[in-house]
């Protein structure tokens, strides 16, 4: 039995104080519950300190929503994985289909990104997703296919056990559209047939699939019911500690 993970991505939303009230209202909403399920965070960079400090006694856990993958040196504007570490961070989001469609990142980048965060100790939330067009002339599996294998590149059985997938469909992030059940479901069945043939059945039944991509409270039971999806990344819904709880309810 694969354990649910529920994740929230936070985006460019929220400044510091705004980021403590919502994560203190998670954390004290959450101290009443008792969660099954793992629960992640991922608050900009400059709250991720103060967050870390909010969380020391919560089951919540910390992660960051992109990295550089060079050590230190000059890239500026960029943060390195040992800069996450040090704010307590445990995963890191990559490969978000806002950083490769905005910021023009490519499989090849995303893969040196998670080979350095496996390195230094970070546990990737690996993201794949077709766009609109893309499902519309039938390339679905083949877009995936290629996002999976170029990302995972030379990542060994061992670290392959530490990442997460997510599957967002980029035609339904943010747009109030969410994939079917049965789509998405197709998909992350896809992605776990995958690894199974790039690593082994053991690995592949391991795997926590994500699905992400407008979940909300009212969609997340029918959609963590499928067989091959174990959590939610979550967007708009997890900036009210309402919303993203009803989630965390439902897993
Ligand atoms: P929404 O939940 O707002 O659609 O965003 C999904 C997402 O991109 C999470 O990474």
């Amino acid at each position: 039995m694969r354990r649910k993970v529920i994740a929230g991505n936070w985006k460019m939303n929220n400044d510091l104080s705004e980021s403590q009230n919502l994560i203190s209202h998670l954390v004290s909403s959450l101290s009443k519950e008792k969660v099954n399920c793992d629960v992640i965070v991922c608050p900009p960079f400059t709250s991720l300190s103060e967050a870390n400090s909010l969380l020391k006694n919560s089951v919540i856990k910390l992660g960051a929503q992109n990295m550089y993958f060079e050590e230190s040196g000059a890239f500026t504007g960029e943060i390195s994985a040992s800069m996450l570490k040090s704010t307590g961070c445990e995963y890191v989001i990559l490969g978000h289909s806002e950083r490769r469609t905005i910021f023009g990142e490519t499989d090849q980048v995303i893969n040196k990104k998670i080979k350095k965060a496996l390195q230094s100790g970070l546990l990737p939330i690996f993201c794949v997703g077709e766009t609109l067009q893309e499902r519309e002339s039938g390339v679905t599996n083949d877009i995936i296919k290629r996002q999976v294998v170029e990302g995972l590149k030379d990542i060994s059985s061992d670290d392959m056990k530490k990442i997460i997938v997510a599957y967002e469909p980029v035609w339904a992030i943010g747009t109030g559209k969410t994939a079917t059940p049965q789509q998405a479901e197709d998909v992350h069945a896809f992605i776990r047939g995958l690894v199974k043939s790039l690593y082994s059945n053991e690995i592949a039944e391991n795997l926590i699939i994500q699905y992400g991509g407008s979940v909300k409270p009212d969609n997340a039971n029918v959609l963590l019911s499928q067989a091959d999806i174990d959590g939610a990344l979550v967007g708009g819904a997890c900036l009210k500690a309402d919303s993203f709880m009803g989630i965390i309810k439902a897993a």
